[in-house]
């Protein structure tokens, strides 16, 4: 039978936690961004402030990550001759060829060790750290992100985590390097879609793109091989006719269920 540990919620309530009471927000304000935020396609002769740019990237890498590993890049492609390079290998499609800024959102499952040392010694210069912190990130993310030199771990992790599953909830994945791909694009996913809300919020526009030659964007940008690409961004003002056609979705009934 499996056993199901139960949380304790009046221990976790009673113990001694950042008091950080949540602010009021503007609900309005956040949904207009999302109803109004369309993939724009074309975009006006209109230049994009510097730091309306800045504070977008910021917001983005405010966006939740696994484990606060925080497995992405932003690459803010600034050079005439390099924006021009990568609308090209955007396929040149005119969402990239028309953009006044050009951005690859940029997912590094290889860094994780780097950045799990990085939080170990800030927890270690943050007085007052928790035991429980030091242990998750000396031992547990070591346990779950490492899966040795090209993946070898994967046979006996699958048989250690298959095993204990039998008896107690176990995390399944990662136990492979195409897990770790996914682990470090989910998150980056996250922030680049805080990007393009924040572009919005500014009142600018943007277009994800995945319809882009991977080989080339990375080498323009010389990254390594195990970076992916988890998309690039076109952002800018929306020119007439910039969007193509009213948003369109199925039924939330199809995609929303209830257990
Ligand atoms: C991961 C991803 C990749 C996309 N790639 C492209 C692309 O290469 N070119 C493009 O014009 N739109 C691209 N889009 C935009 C989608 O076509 C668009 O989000 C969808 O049609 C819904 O329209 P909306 O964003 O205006 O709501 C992409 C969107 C996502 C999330």
């Amino acid at each position: 039978m499996v056993k199901v540990k139960v949380f304790d919620s009046s221990a976790a309530r009673s113990s001694k936690r950042i008091v950080d009471p949540a602010p009021v927000t503007d609900a309005k304000a956040f949904y207009d961004v999302v109803e109004s935020r369309r993939s724009t396609r074309i975009y006006a002769d209109v230049p994009v402030p510097e730091d309306v740019v800045r504070r977008a990237m910021d917001a983005a890498l405010k966006s939740p990550n696994s484990s606060n590993l925080q497995a992405w890049e932003i690459h803010w492609v600034r050079t005439p001759e390099k924006k021009a390079l990568l609308a090209a290998h955007c396929l040149g499609q005119p969402a990239a060829t028309t953009a006044q800024e050009l951005f690859v959102f940029v997912a590094r499952p290889d860094l994780w060790r780097r950045n799990n040392n990085r939080m170990i010694a800030h927890l270690r210069s943050s007085p007052g750290t928790p035991e429980k912190a030091f242990q998750y990130f000396e031992k547990i993310t070591k346990i779950v992100y490492n899966q040795g030199p090209l993946g070898v771990f994967r046979p006996f992790k699958w048989i250690w985590f298959t095993v204990r599953g039998w008896s107690k909830p176990t995390p399944r994945e990662p136990i492979a390097l195409a897990h770790m791909d996914i682990w470090a694009h989910k998150t980056t996913a996250l922030a680049c879609q805080t990007f393009m809300l924040a572009a919005r919020a500014e009142g600018f526009d943007s277009c994800p793109m995945e319809g882009l030659d991977s080989h080339r964007v990375k080498k323009l940008l010389g990254l390594p091989r195990r970076a992916g690409i988890t998309m690039a961004i076109s952002m800018g003002k929306r020119a007439e006719g910039g969007i193509f056609g009213p948003r369109f979705r199925f039924p939330s009934d199809d995609f929303i269920f209830e257990h």
